[in-house]
């Protein structure tokens, strides 16, 4: 099957077909969503939470990034693959953002990185890394690496000034030369002006149905942390708490090991 590529996810906006993307973050789930239909597997730095345990994406590095980068991009055989650049990896110069960057393509194998905030802060760093050949996706809205400046995990876009500067950002982003961008947890009718008023893709996330696709954290879907935009589409929390049980149970009664499971 031929790979999804940054074109694709544009050619889907113009059909006004629905793309889909879910994180990922290591190689038996990512090869399972590669095997689906998904368009693109997201290398979340949103591991930090979802499996490291931490309570924002703040302590994440550019080192767990491309590790965990690796794992995804040898499974994928077919989605397209995009690396989020951590704290830090960008915010410093544009040439540390380049090289960060080319590691995530060139050591971790993805095909697209993903930075937040406005091109008013990032434009330059945006460019050089069009430059360098690395294709990008902006993240406007609630962008999770500036939860201490917002106070919190906060909606974003309310009120006029709140909506502008959402909506300027978005469209910066799009003049900056990203192949899409994320909408995190602004109001749903913001996100619709903004899918309107944009001719690059909007992947939604706690930002309604009018984007152009949807992004979750597999983990939330699956009902292992719960985001309120999120939904629980099948719950293998309860599933595997039973096998755990099933395990102890079977050792503690000398059932596991049977016979079957020996080796002569
Ligand atoms: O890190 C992440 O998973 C993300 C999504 C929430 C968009 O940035």
């Amino acid at each position: 099957m031929a790979r999804v590529t940054c074109a694709s996810l544009q050619a889907r906006k113009e059909a006004g077909e629905k793309i889909t993307l879910l994180t990922a973050y290591d190689y038996p789930t990512a090869k399972l969503i590669d095997e689906s239909e998904i368009d693109a597997i997201l290398v979340g730095d949103s591991v930090g939470m979802a499996v490291m345990g931490r309570a924002d994406t703040l302590s994440v590095t550019i080192g767990d990034m491309v590790r965990h980068t690796r794992m995804v991009s040898r499974a994928a055989q077919r989605a397209l693959v995009i690396s989020d650049m951590p704290f830090l990896s960008y915010q410093v110069s544009t040439e540390e953002a380049v090289r960060n960057a080319g590691r995530l393509i060139a050591e971790g194998g993805a095909h697209a990185v993903k930075l937040e905030g406005p091109a008013t802060q990032f434009g330059a760093v945006i460019a050089a890394l069009l430059r360098a050949g690395i294709p990008v996706m902006g993240h406007a809205g609630l962008t999770p690496q500036s939860i201490h400046k917002f106070g919190g995990f906060k909606v974003q876009g309310r009120g006029s000034a709140g909506r502008a500067s959402v909506l300027e950002g978005a469209r910066g982003l799009e003049e900056a030369g990203c192949f899409a961008v994320v909408l995190e947890c602004i109001p749903a009718d913001l996100a619709g002006e903004i899918t309107q008023t944009l001719s690059i893709p909007t992947i939604g996330i706690g930002a309604g149905p009018a984007c152009d696709g949807q992004v979750l954290v597999l983990h939330d879907i699956l009902g292992w942390g719960a985001t309120r935009f999120s939904k629980t589409f099948h719950d293998v929390r309860g599933g595997i708490a039973q096998a755990i049980d099933a395990y102890t149970r079977e050792v503690r009664q000398g059932d596991f090991p049977a016979k079957e499971h020996c080796y002569k």
